[in-house]
C-alpha cells in the first residue's frame, strides 16, 4: 500500500529539531546542554501535536551522519537518549503513545537495543504514533529496504513493495515537515516519504520552540494549496 498524503488533512507531522548547539552557545553553555533541553522540548511538542488531533509525529533525533560529531557530544547525546529510554519514552507509552524507532539499531549497545525493542513491543497497541529517528538516514533506509526485498527473493520491485519495506511501513507519509534552526534542507530525512510533504522552515532554535510555534506551522500548512502533481 502506498500512503499518499490527503489534501488538507494533517495526519503526520515530522520535525527536524535543529539549533540545540547554537541555543546553548548563546547562553555560554556547552552544546550538550542544548540537547538536554531539546529532549524535553521534544516530549512537550509531540504530546501537544497529539492533543491537536495529529495521529503521527516523527522526530529526527540522530542521523547516520551525526556520528561524525566530536566523541564528547555523541556520548552526551547517547546518554540523554538512554535516560530518555528509561524515563520519558517509557512514560509516554503509558499515555497511549506507540513508539517506533526509525533507523538501524545494530550500532547501539545490546542493552539499549533491548530497551528500544521492549518499548516498541510494549506500546504496539497504543493509539498515537511517535517515530523517533535515531541512527536514521533516508538513503540507508532505502538501501536496507532493497536488501530486505532481495533477501526475500523478489525479482521485481514496485512503489508499493518499497513502501512496505521501509521503516515507516503502514504509516501515512508526512504531510508537514518542520525544521527549526534556520537551515533550509532535509538532511537525509524521510527521503522516500517526503515527496509531497509541505516544508516549513523557521529560525526559532529547537529549545525555544513552543506550542504556539507548532500552531503557526499548522496554520501555514492549512493555508497551502496541495495539488500532488495535479492542477
Ligand atoms: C540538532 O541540533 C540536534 C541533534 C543533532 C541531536 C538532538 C538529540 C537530542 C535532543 C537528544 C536525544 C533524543 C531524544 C529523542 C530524547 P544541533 O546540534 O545541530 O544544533 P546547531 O545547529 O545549533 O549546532
Amino acid at each position: 500500500m502506498i500512503n499518499q498524503p490527503q489534501e488538507n488533512s494533517l495526519q503526520h507531522i515530522a520535525f527536524i529539531m535543529d539549533g540545540n548547539g547554537r541555543w546553548a552557545k548563546k547562553r555560554g553553555m556547552p552544546r550538550e546542554y542544548g540537547h538536554t533541553v531539546g529532549a524535553k522540548v521534544f516530549r512537550r511538542v509531540a504530546e501537544y501535536c497529539f492533543r491537536q488531533g495529529i495521529g503521527t509525529v516523527t522526530i529526527y533525533a540522530f542521523s547516520t551522519e551525526n556520528w561524525k560529531r566530536p566523541q564528547k557530544e555523541v556520548n552526551a547525546i547517547m546518554d540523554i537518549f538512554k535516560n530518555y529510554l528509561k524515563m520519558g519514552l517509557s512514560e509516554m507509552t503509558e499515555d497511549n503513545i506507540r513508539i517506533r524507532f526509525l533507523g538501524e539499531k545494530t550500532p547501539f549497545a545490546p542493552d539499549v537495543r533491548a530497551t528500544m525493542e521492549k518499548i516498541e513491543r510494549k506500546s504496539s497497541a497504543n493509539k498515537y504514533n511517535l517515530n523517533v529517528a535515531v541512527n536514521y538516514g533516508g538513503r540507508a533506509e532505502l538501501v536496507q529496504a532493497v536488501n530486505r526485498l532481495m533477501q526475500s527473493g523478489v525479482t521485481h520491485v514496485d512503489e508499493a513493495a518499497l513502501s512496505n519495506a521501509i521503516d515507516t511501513s503502514g504509516q501515512p507519509d508526512p504531510d508537514l515537515i518542520v525544521r527549526t534552526g534556520g537551515e533550509m534542507r532535509l538532511s537525509n530525512f524521510l527521503m522516500w516519504q517526503s515527496v509531497y510533504s509541505e516544508l516549513y522552515f523557521t529560525d526559532v532554535l529547537w529549545p525555544d520552540f513552543t506550542d504556539s510555534d507548532v500552531d503557526a506551522a499548522i496554520a501555514e500548512f492549512h493555508a497551502r494549496n496541495r495539488r500532488f502533481g495535479g492542477v
